[in-house]
């Protein structure tokens, strides 16, 4: 099993840091990724961090991650409650999901109560600030250990 990961970020979080501090924290995704590439160098996993505001470039990485990768960590973010596309682009993907959210989006707007990647996450992790991202490295790579045991 690969052990290139792929973090995927919706649109906005382009903007981390300095969009609404109080839900979603202070740290900038430039932040984020370098503690993500930190914690991926001690699980042994090889990270390709990701961003965008289009859709399609969220489906095109999916389409890249099905050639060669063990997993995907994606954060939807908008896409989470509206997209279909990219649930369709991710049920073509065979490895471990795991969906993350910076808030805990049960604690806020009905909207944002559905999820349609929720569908396809073998795990999903909410609230739990900027910190779900390791917490959601840390499970994929146990998966992939578990399918190479
Ligand atoms: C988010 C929650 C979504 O509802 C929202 O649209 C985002 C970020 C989060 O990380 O908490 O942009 O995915």
């Amino acid at each position: 099993m690969s052990r290139l990961v792929y973090v995927l970020n919706g649109p906005n979080l382009n903007l981390l840091g300095k969009r609404q501090p109080h839900i979603y924290g202070h740290e900038t995704l430039a932040d984020v990724e370098r503690d993500c590439q930190a914690l991926a160098a001690e699980l042994g996993l090889e990270l390709r961090f990701h961003q965008s505001n289009r859709e399609y470039e969220i489906i095109d990485w999916i389409h890249e991650a099905r050639d060669t990768a063990g997993g995907i960590v994606i954060n939807p973010a908008a896409f989470t409650h509206t997209s279909v596309a990219v649930l369709d682009a991710l049920n073509t993907f065979d490895a471990p999901v795991i969906e993350i959210h910076i808030s805990n989006v049960h604690k806020r707007e009905e909207f944002r109560h559905h999820s349609f990647v929720s569908t396809r996450a073998d795990g999903v992790i909410a609230g739990f600030g900027t910190q779900g991202y390791l917490l959601a490295l840390r499970r994929v790579a146990r998966l992939i250990d578990e399918k190479v045991d």
